[in-house]
């Protein structure tokens, strides 16, 4: 199975390491990868390591200058794109290029980048179903924590009913901080400190980040058409230190909670009771999977990381593998 790696940043890295590491399980080669100004390529497959350490000394995955990623691929023969570069939710920026322009020539399409998913969903599902390629992204929502796959394939007899979950890690840190005292932006202060939140934080306290995945899980589970403008969001900048105290007082805790079903749509600071398994502290991402047969059913794990998400690509990578064997 032949590779191409679209973006190699922290997870295009994490996942050639990755691929480098369980070589001996995976049957595959990576003919081309690149970043936002320059690329390699080899048919007959790059080494995955000597890129993670080419990128690291130079800056930049190859020696050839990047004309565009799409003529990259229109100039290598591959079967699976994993697609990693930047998320962007105006547009869907050269994100949804690289992924249109791979599902439109039947190559199947991993990705983890939430701009596309967010704001096409329907068209994506719909040219790959067109074109007989398979369209996986399981890291996109919780980065290694199952969900997508979870709902899709192993709940595959079950009616999901709702699923309220923490989608940003980085709102759980500065909420947990918040219970123990420390004021909103001391609290953000620190997870930027410790490298949980951007230097421009927007993306995540304004719930926008949390709003994409919902999105992405009202499309991909509940069979929605919805897109980001359809999500009511409310990030928790508002969130007061004498919120956070009541709260407390009542036995509750406040946590930034995606909810999506049949008829919701929402991301929003909401009170949670201590002890509820949404109650959660630190970075962790959880999920309260409520179905009609088996129940509530919860997951957790880590929602972000190179070799975490990289984990959630490697699954997608090994369905696509035994469904094209
Ligand atoms: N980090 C995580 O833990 C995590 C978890 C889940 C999902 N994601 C998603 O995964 C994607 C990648 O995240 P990341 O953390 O790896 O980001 P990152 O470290 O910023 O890396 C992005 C990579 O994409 C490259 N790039 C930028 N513009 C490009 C273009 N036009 N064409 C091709 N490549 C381009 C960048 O090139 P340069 O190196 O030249 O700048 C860089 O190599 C994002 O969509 C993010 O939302 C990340």
């Amino acid at each position: 199975m032949r590779i191409i790696i679209a973006g190699f940043g922290t997870v295009g890295q994490g996942f050639a390491e990755v691929l480098h590491n369980k070589a001996d399980m995976l049957p595959v080669k990576v003919v081309a990868a690149f970043d936002s100004k320059s690329y390699a390529a080899d048919s007959n497959g790059l080494d995955p390591l000597a890129l993670v350490e080419r990128k690291k000394r130079t800056g930049a995955v190859g020696d050839h200058g990047l004309t565009g990623g799409t003529d990259v691929m229109d100039d290598v023969d591959y079967d699976v794109l994993v697609e990693v570069s930047p998320t962007n939710i105006e547009d869907g920026g050269a994100g949804l290029r690289h992924i249109e322009h791979a599902l439109k020539r039947g190559k199947d399409v991993i990705t983890v980048n939430k701009g596309p998913l967010a704001l096409k969903f329907r068209e994506l599902s719909r040219l790959a179903e067109k074109k007989k390629a398979l369209l996986r992204f399981e890291g996109s929502v919780g980065g290694a924590m199952p969900i997508i796959n979870l709902c899709r394939e192993n709940l595959k007899g079950e009616r999901v009913r709702s699923i309220r979950g923490i989608f940003n890690g980085t709102c759980n840190f500065i909420l947990s901080r918040m219970d123990n005292g420390l004021p909103f932006e001391q609290a953000l202060k620190e997870a930027q400190q410790l490298g949980y939140a951007e230097s421009d934080p927007t993306y995540d306290i304004e719930g926008i980040d949390a709003a994409c995945k919902v999105v992405i899980l009202a499309n991909s589970i509940f069979r929605r058409n919805v897109t980001f403008s359809d999500v009511s969001i409310t990030g928790i900048t508002s969130v007061s230190a004498e919120a956070i105290a009541l709260a407390a007082d009542r036995g509750m805790v406040i946590r930034l909670i995606g909810e999506v079903s049949d008829k919701t749509l929402e991301v929003s600071p909401r009170l949670v009771p201590k002890g509820h398994p949404l109650s959660i502290s630190g970075t962790l991402n959880t999920a309260r999977i409520l179905t009609d047969l088996a129940g509530p059913i919860t997951v957790s794990g880590k929602g972000a990381g190179r070799i975490e998400t990289a984990s959630a690509i490697l699954s997608d990578l090994m369905a696509i593998m035994d469904r094209r064997r």
